[in-house]
Formats: structure tokens, C-alpha cells, sequence
């Protein structure tokens, strides 16, 4: 009997031993909370249920050790519960990266579409792009997911200002304003969240970008996936003399936070509804940002917030030993997790949370409600509902990745972010059947591996731009010039000027990459690296045709030099154009087609370094001669302004219909006298709090406007609309952004567009204490050199 019933239970064994096997084939993903038969019945895997029902039941399964276990990004398995590891932290901000433990490129996925740089993205100023790239991003991290290479939950999009274009991060970052950046933001959470997609995962052939659309919010709505915004806030130094990024107090004031540094946050949160927040390693007037909790609270409270809170990695450790904000690690751990961080991304919370709560310095409450807020979001994931396989994005896999489609959407972008800085005398496009011989020189121009900037993965079939170009004619030179881009030394500068001689035309790709800006690294200089600018001359010098300048690299360059000799026909901005960036600047230079990329920061000369990088100040400060910072405050000289950008063609503008005055009065929630009362300023211009105005929407308007493309070839135009406030309020932007959008125009044809205003969020600008106003009088729009003037009146 004994060795029968062994016998079958051996028998039983192997198949269950069979079985499993079976299905870790069936299931590549390797494990799954709530795996059925044996992990499926507690009330947390219940779909029926309501998420934090789910996620409160689940907190009530665990022990003080095990919730402290989950305060990290690199969660441990709760085995007895069923529930595997989890790693927070994967990284996906222009395609998917292995920047972060989350994501690996070691398995049966070996590579993903590399999207342009987020800047050169930008440049596009197309939000039906930007949507469309998070939105593939999105496919292939859930594909990355189902075999086990990725997790649920990124962290992207960078939304920080470029503020300095000394900051070797400002190439991760939609560019310098706070409106664009906002509106990048939106997009790119929307995509990437999977906003466009039914119940069922399918996609909604109906959903489009913009700022018009509805969709399931509030702490139930499902997520493809998780996006988070970060830099939580005035994030943008990383090293800069003795200022690190991990000791930095930025010193911001009130009206610089409301309307710089928060309105990307803002938007990101209320209308990208994005489900994380990551605070930033810096402290914001003299408090570290993780242990803010005014300003955390703030996007909950305030901006309806529902997700989690990540530190930025190690910032929780930060604010104990680079802030020494407080004297205790206890003391460290105790105010984030107060101040409503959920996780530390590092183990400082695994080691202090402990003996904090020993020390009664927090209690497991505390903890218990940044649990609420991770499960809750994993939930939201789907990560409790079983097997990803069987799920609504379950089909996502190998064969979703580096597809067609996204390689074209990476190749498009790249066409639609380059910048035409310079083309004197129509220098460009060559034409590909007269070209004659080429010569390429620059350490760039044959390394695919500067096309990306930083958080770039392994991207699937990139091409340099020596290739890129080589399709277009057979007699195509290279020399090196420098033996990298920090070009200390040239190497083969013989060769460089010999093929420089003897070409038709000269191509020097020069500019930037990773080792002049990077995390942890900012520039001292806008200059070219080394001897880069020496080597251009010398080759302008060597040809006996003017020459073709190609810029790589995210920050601004003073390029004084080229702009005016006249020896450098064209100046091109590639920046980081991703993956497929050779073929779209081949495309370009050959007039495939016609360039419509714009500047999204402003090109600023040498002489800016002297500001301090530690200067927060957006407005400039004439009594220490400080320049300001931004188009929309910098008062110097630049070389190239933002929203710079040339085409084969040129525009003009009509303004179509545009009010010439709006009346404030009805949109008040107080008697008329009452707001006068409150509207003086003190230098006597008249203005209304914004949270005065009752109807905001009563007071939008449309500007319409005509686009004539005056050239010889169709093309895809940015229209950017500027506004001027009224006369001299202190304090406002000399001009600020209101409104963009990108359209196709027909050569020698007009095409009509139009621009929403909301006068309360785009006219209006923050005062001194912080409050946003809508100055009364005379605003002016500005389409280029056209203005349109309209009177705000009560
Ligand atoms: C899931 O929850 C619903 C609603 O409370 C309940 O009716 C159902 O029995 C639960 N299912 C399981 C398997 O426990
Ligand atoms: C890739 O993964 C395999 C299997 O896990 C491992 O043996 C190998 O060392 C990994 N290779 C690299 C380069 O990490
Ligand atoms: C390119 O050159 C060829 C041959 O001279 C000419 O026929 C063609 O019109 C040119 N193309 C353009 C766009 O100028
Ligand atoms: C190619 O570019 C990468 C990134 O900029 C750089 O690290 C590498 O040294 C370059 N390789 C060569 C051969 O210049
Ligand atoms: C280029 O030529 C100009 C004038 O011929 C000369 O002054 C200059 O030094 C040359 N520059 C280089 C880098 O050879
Ligand atoms: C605009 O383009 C047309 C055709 O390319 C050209 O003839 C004209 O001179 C241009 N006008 C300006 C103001 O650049
Ligand atoms: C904006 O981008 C989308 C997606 O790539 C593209 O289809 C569209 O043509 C672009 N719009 C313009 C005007 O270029």
C-alpha cells in the first residue's frame, strides 16, 4: 500500500512537474501575482472588487516587515502571499531603455525603436506625433513586459525647464517653456498610459490628440502603463562647480515656481492624468524636494493627483547626507514618507523605516498610506488580475517591437524635429542628380552610437549619417578630422582637408554627445568642444565651395562663427535624431522634404556663462546686471531665438478673424467696484485675479489665420502665436508663447488654421506673490512680424 501510494504520488508529482514546465513555456512571463490554483482567491486578486478596496485588503495581509519591504523600487517577493518581485523602476523616455533594472535587452528582445531625442521630438511642435510615439513606446513596453524584459511603470516623460542651456540634461526635456513643455507632457502621458484604448485594450480609432478628450479618470481607471513625471521640482543642475544635483538648494520665488517651474507639473497631473510623481534630488528653498510635503501635497490636493510618489534615485539617503536636512537617517526616512514619498528608489528606506517607527518618530499608518498608493497604481496595472498573457494586452510580444510602423513613426520624427539654421542663397537642397562627390568629416558622422542621447536602448537598425547619405550618391569621402567629439587632438586632419579639396560638396557634422552633456554632467562653455571649430575653419578654408555645417548633440552651441561666414552655406540642427536620424538628415539635405522643425529653446552666445548656473531667476535683474533667462525674459543677444527655424520655403500670415476686445464683465463672481478695488496694482496697472474670473471658457476665443507658403515646394509649417502684455506690469515675459500648431500648406497656396485662446490660462501671467492675473488693456498677438492688437476690459 505504502509503496503504491508513493508510487502515485510520484506519478503525480511528475505531472505536476510536467505541467508546470508546460506552462512556463505556454507563459514566458516568469511569475505572476495571483496565479491560479493556489494564489487566486484572495480578495485583493478580485476583479469584481473595487481597487482600493483590493489594495487595503491586501495591505491588511501584511506584516510591518513586509510593508517596510515594499518602500523600495526593488520589491521582494512575498512568497507566502504568491506575489513575485517587482522593480519599479524602468525607464522609456524616448523609446525603451535599460537605463533603469526594470528593463533588460538580454532575452528574446534584443532591441526597441529609438525615437529622436525628446528635444528634437519637440521641435516639431506636432502633439499628434508626440502622442503617437508614446503611444508605440507604450506597445513595446507592454511586449517587453509579457516575456519578463520590462516592468509596468516608467519614468518619463522629463518635464523640468530647460533653464540653462549649460544643463547636460536639457536634452532629455521638451525644451525651455513651461507651455510647450505642458503640452509635451500631456501627450506623451495620454499615449503612454494608454488613454486611447477601450476596456479591452483595443485602440480607439476615434481618439486624438489634444486637449479635448474625455476619459474613465479617478482612482479606477485602468493603465496600459505607468508614466511619471519628474523631475518634482526646479530640477536642472547636475554638476556645476562645487553644486552637485544631490546638494543644490535651489532658491526659486514664488512667481518663478507658479509660472515656470509647476505648469508642466500641473498639466501632467490634472490633464495627462499621469499616475506618478518623482521628486527631485535637489531641495527647493532650502528643503529637500522629497520631504516638500506643501508641494506634494499640493498636486494631490490641488491638482488631483492619484498615483504614486518615487524619489529620484537615492534621494531619500540625499536629504540626510547631502542636504543634512536632518540630523538622524530615522529623521530622513520619517519626512519623506510624511511629506508623501511612497518609495525611496534606493534601500535607505529598507534600513531606516524600522527603526523610525521604534524611535516613534512614524508610524505604520504613515506607511500604510504610501502602501494605499503603490497597490493601488498595480493595481490599476492589472498586476493582481493574473496572468499578463491571458490579459487585454496579453497578444503584445516580440513581433511588436522595432515593427515597421515604428520605425518609420522614429524616422518621421526625426523629419520633423531637424532645424535648417542657416541657407544662404538657397544653398539647400542639393540636388541629388547634379551632386557630384561628397566628403564627410567629423567624428559623428559614422558612430551610430550619438543618435540617441541619453536613456537610449539598443535601438533596432540605426543609421549614421555617413550611411544616410551615402545613399544618395556613390562618391562619398570620409575623414575623422578629431578623434571624438571632445576633439582634444585632430586625427587625419590631412586627410580631412585633402577630401575637403576635392569634393563638390563639404558636409562637417560636429556639435555634441554624451561627453560634454549628460546626467551628471553640465557644460562651462556653449562653444564647440576642443578643436572642433578650428577643424571647420580649416576645412572652409581647404574647400573652394562653401560648406555644409551639421550640429549634433541637445544644448545650445554658439556658433557665432558660422552664422556669419559666408564660406558656411547651410548650418542644420540634427540634435539627437534617434535611431534613423542619417536617413532623415540624407532626406533633408537632398530635399526629400521641405524642413519645418523650430528651435525649442533659445541659442544663447558665450558670454551667457557668465551667469551663475545657480541663478534660478527667470527675470532679469538689471542692478546686477543679470540677463534674465528664456525668450521670454532674457534680455541679451542670441545667436539663434527660440522658435527659430528656416524651410525651402517661405510663409506669410493673415490674421483671418481674431476679437479685437473682450469684456470681462459677467465673468466675475464679485460686484464690479469689488474687483477694481482689487485690481490696482500698486504701479497703478489695472488687473483681475484669475480666481476672480468666474467663466473662463466664456472668455475663450479662436484665432483664426490664414498661412500662405510662398515657394516652390509643399511643406509642413509650425505656427507659433506670441502674445505681449499690456504696456510695462512688472515682472511679465517681454512675450510668451499662447499657442502652436503644425500644418501641412500646398506650394503657392493658402491654408486657414486656427489657435484656441483661453485668455485666463494664456494671457494671464503671476505676480509677484504668486498669484496668476489677467492684466486689463492693450494685449498684443504675434504671428512673426504681423501683431494683432485686443483690450481686456472690465
Ligand atoms: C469577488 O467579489 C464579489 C463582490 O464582492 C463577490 O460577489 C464574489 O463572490 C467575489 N469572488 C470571489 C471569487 O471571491
Ligand atoms: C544574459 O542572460 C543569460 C541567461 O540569464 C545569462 O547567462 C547571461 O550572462 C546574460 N548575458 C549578459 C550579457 O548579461
Ligand atoms: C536636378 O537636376 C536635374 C538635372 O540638371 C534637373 O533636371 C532637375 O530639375 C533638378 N531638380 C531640382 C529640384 O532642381
Ligand atoms: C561613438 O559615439 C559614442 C557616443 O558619443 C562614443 O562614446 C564613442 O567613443 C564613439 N566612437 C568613436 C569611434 O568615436
Ligand atoms: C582661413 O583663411 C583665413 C584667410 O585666408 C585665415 O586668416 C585663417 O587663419 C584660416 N583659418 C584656418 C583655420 O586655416
Ligand atoms: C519666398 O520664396 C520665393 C520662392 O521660393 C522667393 O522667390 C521669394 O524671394 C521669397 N521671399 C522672401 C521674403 O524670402
Ligand atoms: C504631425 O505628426 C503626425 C504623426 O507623425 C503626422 O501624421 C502629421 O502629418 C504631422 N503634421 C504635420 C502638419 O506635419
Amino acid at each position: 500500500m505504502f509503496t503504491q501510494w508513493r508510487f502515485f504520488s510520484l506519478l503525480e508529482f511528475l505531472t505536476l512537474l510536467l505541467f508546470i514546465s508546460q506552462s512556463i513555456t505556454a507563459h514566458p512571463h516568469p511569475e505572476f501575482p495571483c496565479n491560479p490554483p493556489h494564489h487566486s482567491s484572495y480578495a485583493f486578486c478580485n476583479t469584481s472588487l473595487p481597487i482600493s478596496t483590493r489594495a487595503q485588503s491586501l495591505i491588511s495581509l501584511l506584516t510591518l516587515d513586509e510593508k517596510i519591504q515594499q518602500l523600495s523600487n526593488n520589491v521582494t517577493p512575498i512568497w507566502r502571499l504568491g506575489i513575485p518581485a517587482y522593480e519599479w523602476w524602468s525607464e522609456s523616455l524616448h523609446g525603451i531603455a535599460d537605463n533603469g533594472p526594470g528593463v533588460t535587452f538580454n532575452g528574446s528582445v534584443s532591441s526597441a525603436t529609438s525615437f529622436p531625442q525628446v528635444l528634437v521630438t519637440a521641435a516639431s511642435f506636432n502633439r499628434t506625433l508626440w502622442f503617437a510615439i508614446a503611444e508605440a513606446i507604450a506597445v513595446e513596453a507592454r511586449a517587453m513586459y509579457n516575456v519578463g524584459q520590462a516592468g509596468l511603470t516608467f519614468w518619463a516623460p522629463n518635464i523640468n525647464i530647460f533653464r540653462d542651456p549649460r544643463w547636460g540634461r536639457g536634452q532629455e526635456t521638451p525644451g525651455e517653456d513651461p507651455m510647450v513643455a505642458a503640452a509635451y507632457a500631456i501627450e506623451y502621458v495620454r499615449g503612454f498610459q494608454g488613454e486611447n484604448r477601450n476596456s479591452d485594450g483595443s485602440r480607439r480609432d476615434d481618439y486624438g490628440s489634444g486637449e479635448n478628450n474625455s476619459f474613465l479618470e479617478g482612482s479606477d481607471s485602468n493603465l496600459m502603463l505607468s508614466a511619471c513625471c519628474k523631475h518634482f521640482t526646479a530640477y536642472d543642475l547636475e554638476k556645476w562647480g562645487e553644486f552637485s544635483r544631490y546638494n543644490f538648494n535651489a532658491v526659486v520665488s514664488q512667481q518663478d515656481l507658479e509660472d515656470t517651474y509647476q505648469p508642466p507639473f500641473q498639466s501632467c497631473i490634472e490633464e495627462g492624468r499621469a499616475s506618478c510623481l518623482m521628486c527631485s534630488y535637489n531641495s527647493v528653498n532650502g528643503i529637500p524636494a522629497c520631504a516638500r510635503k506643501d508641494i506634494l501635497q499640493k498636486a494631490r490636493e490641488d491638482w488631483g493627483f492619484k498615483g504614486y510618489i518615487t524619489s529620484d534615485c537615492d534621494a531619500v539617503a540625499t536629504v540626510y547626507e547631502y542636504h543634512k536636512y536632518v540630523k538622524t537617517p530615522e529623521d530622513a526616512a520619517a519626512d519623506v514618507l510624511k511629506a508623501g514619498t511612497d518609495i525611496d528608489c534606493g534601500t535607505f528606506l529598507l534600513r531606516h523605516t524600522q527603526s523610525a517607527i521604534e524611535l516613534g518618530k512614524i508610524r505604520e499608518e504613515d506607511i500604510d498610506k504610501a502602501l494605499l498608493n503603490l497597490f493601488s497604481v498595480q493595481l490599476r496595472l492589472g498586476l493582481y488580475d493574473g496572468d499578463p498573457i491571458k490579459g487585454q494586452f496579453g497578444k503584445l510580444g516580440p513581433l511588436d517591437i522595432c515593427t515597421q510602423q515604428h520605425k518609420q513613426l522614429a524616422l518621421e520624427a526625426a523629419r520633423q524635429g531637424i532645424v535648417l539654421l542657416k541657407n544662404d542663397n538657397r544653398f539647400l537642397p542639393l540636388n541629388k542628380s547634379t551632386v557630384g562627390s561628397l566628403a564627410i568629416i567629423g567624428p559623428a558622422a559614422q558612430n551610430t552610437s550619438i543618435l540617441g542621447g541619453g536613456y537610449t536602448g539598443t535601438p533596432c537598425n540605426p543609421i549614421s549619417y555617413f550611411e544616410g547619405i551615402k545613399e544618395y550618391t556613390g562618391k562619398v569621402s570620409y575623414a575623422s578630422g578629431c578623434l571624438d567629439i571632445k576633439c582634444t587632438a585632430h586625427n587625419g586632419l590631412t586627410e580631412a582637408i585633402q577630401i575637403a579639396k576635392e569634393a563638390d560638396v563639404v558636409i562637417v557634422v560636429a556639435g555634441l554627445d554624451l561627453s560634454q552633456e549628460n546626467e551628471e554632467l553640465d557644460r562651462f562653455s556653449l562653444l564647440l568642444p576642443g578643436k572642433q571649430m578650428d577643424l571647420i575653419s580649416t576645412v572652409a578654408n581647404s574647400s573652394e565651395k562653401p560648406i555644409l555645417l551639421i550640429l549634433t548633440g541637445g544644448g545650445p552651441i554658439d556658433v557665432s562663427f558660422a552664422k556669419d561666414d559666408n564660406r558656411i552655406a547651410g548650418i542644420i540642427w540634427v540634435g539627437y535624431p534617434g535611431e534613423v536620424g542619417g536617413q532623415a538628415l540624407a532626406e533633408l539635405i537632398f530635399g526629400e522634404f521641405n524642413p519645418g522643425g523650430r528651435l525649442p529653446m533659445t541659442w544663447y552666445p558665450e558670454s551667457f556663462t557668465d551667469v551663475p548656473m545657480t541663478d534660478m531667476s527667470m527675470r532679469p535683474d538689471p542692478s546686477r546686471r543679470y540677463p534674465g533667462r528664456t525668450y521670454r525674459f532674457y534680455t541679451g543677444d542670441n545667436v539663434y531665438r527660440f522658435g527659430y527655424g528656416l524651410s525651402y520655403t517661405n510663409y506669410t500670415y493673415s490674421f483671418l478673424s481674431v476679437p479685437d476686445k473682450l469684456s470681462l464683465l459677467g465673468s466675475f463672481q464679485k460686484h464690479l467696484y469689488n474687483v477694481r478695488m482689487l485690481s490696482q496694482s500698486r504701479d497703478g496697472h489695472e488687473y483681475v485675479p484669475v480666481d476672480e474670473v468666474e467663466s473662463c471658457d466664456a472668455l475663450r476665443f479662436h484665432t483664426n489665420v490664414l498661412v500662405t507658403n510662398n515657394g516652390e515646394m509643399d511643406g509642413s509649417h509650425v505656427v507659433l502665436l506670441f502674445s505681449r502684455m499690456p504696456a510695462t506690469f512688472r515682472g511679465a515675459p517681454q512675450k510668451q508663447l499662447i499657442g502652436f500648431t503644425r500644418l501641412n500648406t500646398l506650394s503657392h497656396s493658402a491654408t486657414a488654421t486656427s489657435i484656441l485662446v483661453d485668455p485666463c490660462k494664456h494671457l494671464s501671467s503671476v505676480n509677484k506673490h504668486g498669484t496668476r492675473i489677467l492684466p486689463l488693456g492693450n494685449h498684443i498677438l504675434m504671428l512673426e512680424d504681423l501683431e494683432h492688437s485686443i483690450s481686456i476690459q472690465t
